[in-house]
């Protein structure tokens, strides 16, 4: 028809708009939805006075939630809490070990009374040691499994009752791309992150329908002052890169999150190799030098 073209024209335009007024008004919804969640968002984060847990800190008051910062060193937290409230944001400093559960439950109960239920705990806290044969060093092995398991255990038990009592709630995990097999040198570490991971896993299934959801999240390399002294650091990445991508992991529920990418691949891919193969691989590709 000789007509069409021209009618179809500002048909076209008028439904363009109307598809751009419906995509920008999604967006921004999208963008309001999240700022409002965050702003309602009582966040309690295991060592967050220095490195990924600082960052997160920050990048989560700066989206709104109120956030405690949980570390043992007061001063580095009050930095940080400084910094927070200094922008606008809501910030409490509770100094505490989290391999002492009494102190990390004192902490839980300040974080309450000031900003209200806690709705997502990301438990954070970790320390990394090489581990060398044959004088393994027991003690220090004791204290990181003390860390990074039992300090996990402390912090998820300090917030879990309420959590399922209210329905709702947010379990986060920084375990590691070295729970995935045993790494050289490692053994402490990976054996610390192996069973973070597993124990983190069954809860995950444990609280299926209580409306708690549980993401573990298992970084490669971050620039941060736990890998000061290891050797080869493949694909590492700025603490604000990592940052963002475990915010998005959050926001998402996921259950689990690997990254980065590249890394993420060869350690599944190891997961699927036969002893042999992995134990030659392995040797021939140790980070801790
Ligand atoms: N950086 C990486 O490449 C990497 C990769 C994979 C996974 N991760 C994991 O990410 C988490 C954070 O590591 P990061 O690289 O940010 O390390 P980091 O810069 O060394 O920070 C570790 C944090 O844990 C806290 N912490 C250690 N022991 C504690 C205790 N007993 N009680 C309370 N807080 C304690 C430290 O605070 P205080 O000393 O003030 O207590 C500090 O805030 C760890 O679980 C780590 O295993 C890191």
């Amino acid at each position: 028809m000789l007509y069409s073209k021209s009618w179809r024209r500002p048909r076209r335009l008028l439904s363009l708009s109307c598809l751009s007024l419906t995509s920008q008004a999604q967006i921004q919804f999208r963008i309001l939805g999240h700022l409002m969640e965050w702003s309602k968002q009582v966040v309690l984060i295991t060592g967050a006075s220095a490195g990924i847990g600082r960052g997160l800190a920050l990048e989560l008051a700066r989206r709104g939630a109120a956030v405690g910062l949980l570390a043992r060193r007061r001063e580095l937290l009050e930095e940080t809490a400084a910094e927070i409230t200094g922008a606008g944001g809501r910030a409490l400093v509770l100094a505490a070990d989290v391999t002492q559960p009494d102190q990390v439950r004192a902490a839980v109960g300040e974080l309450r009374r000031r900003f209200g239920p806690i709705d997502l705990l990301v438990a954070n806290a970790g320390i990394s040691i090489n581990t060398f044969v044959p004088d393994l060093c027991e003690k220090k092995i004791a204290e990181l499994i003390n860390v990074n398991v039992i300090g996990v255990v402390n912090s998820v038990s300090a917030v879990l009752s309420e959590m399922v009592a209210q329905g709702r709630g947010h379990l986060v995990v920084n375990s590691s791309l070295a729970a995935y097999r045993g790494l050289p040198k490692s053994a402490a570490y990976c054996a610390s992150k192996a069973a973070v991971s597993s124990f983190c896993e069954a809860l995950r299934i444990d609280l299926k329908d209580t409306g708690v959801d549980v993401t573990i999240i298992h970084p490669g390399f971050v620039k941060t002052q736990m890998i000061r002294s290891i050797a080869r650091t493949p694909y590492v990445m700025e603490i604000d890169q990592a940052v963002r991508k475990i915010v998005h992991a959050i926001e998402k529920r996921k259950k689990g999150y690997a990254f980065p990418w590249q890394l993420a691949a060869v350690a599944r891919a190891c997961k699927l190799l036969p002893i042999p193969m992995y134990d030659w691989f392995a040797a021939r590709n140790s980070f801790r030098g």
